[in-house]
């Protein structure tokens, strides 16, 4: 059964959707193209982050250093964990346009470096010069990385405003067993 969801953002514009059973809301937001910032997916980044205005639903994990108990009892969700029970509305403290800023390209890249810069994060390089022209793109918008070996995807912020060789990096938080951080390691 599928519930229908209303996205409400700090510039006063408010969006529909449908999500459906047991799907993450992040998913159905996704799949109707409202492209809600995100980092980890993994319900650690807190980047995903909204807050629950009326209605039920379940949160998978959260990593209590993301939302203390306080924020939860505040209805505060991760949207990558939430799953909505009914009939919901969500509210984000940002602006619409961070969510549908431009829309989809497909680029081939190469990796060409994994640098560790701490215990659990690492900066993924990748060249992507074989796309012509320079990408651009707003805060808050982000790339779907295919991961090699894995075939599944994953989404991440970009972590530098690339050049005109397109050399981008990505800063990834390296999880005890998350595809990007086995794949990286
Ligand atoms: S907590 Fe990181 S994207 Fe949801």
């Amino acid at each position: 059964m599928s519930h229908k969801v209303a996205f409400s953002f700090a510039d006063g514009k408010t969006v529909f959707f449908d999500v459906r059973s047991n799907e993450l809301l992040l998913d159905a937001a996704l799949r109707n193209g409202v492209n809600i910032p995100l980092d980890c997916r993994e319900g650690v980044c807190g980047t995903c982050q909204g807050r629950c205005e009326s209605g039920s639903y379940t949160l998978d994990y959260v990593d209590e250093e993301t939302l203390s108990a306080d924020d939860l009892a505040a209805r505060k969700i991760l949207s990558c964990q939430t799953r909505v029970q009914s009939d919901a509305s969500f509210y984000f403290d940002f602006d619409s346009s961070l969510c549908s800023a431009g829309g989809t390209t497909s680029i081939t890249g190469q990796v060409t470096a994994v640098k560790q810069v701490s215990e659990t994060t690492a900066i993924l390089h990748v060249d992507a010069s074989a796309h012509p022209g320079r990408l651009d793109f707003l805060p808050g918008q982000y790339a779907r990385l295919k991961i090699p070996g894995a075939g599944v995807w994953r989404s991440y912020s970009f972590a530098n405003r690339p050049d005109d060789n397109n050399q981008l990096q990505f800063l990834i938080r390296l999880l005890p067993d998350g595809a990007m951080s086995n794949y990286m390691r």
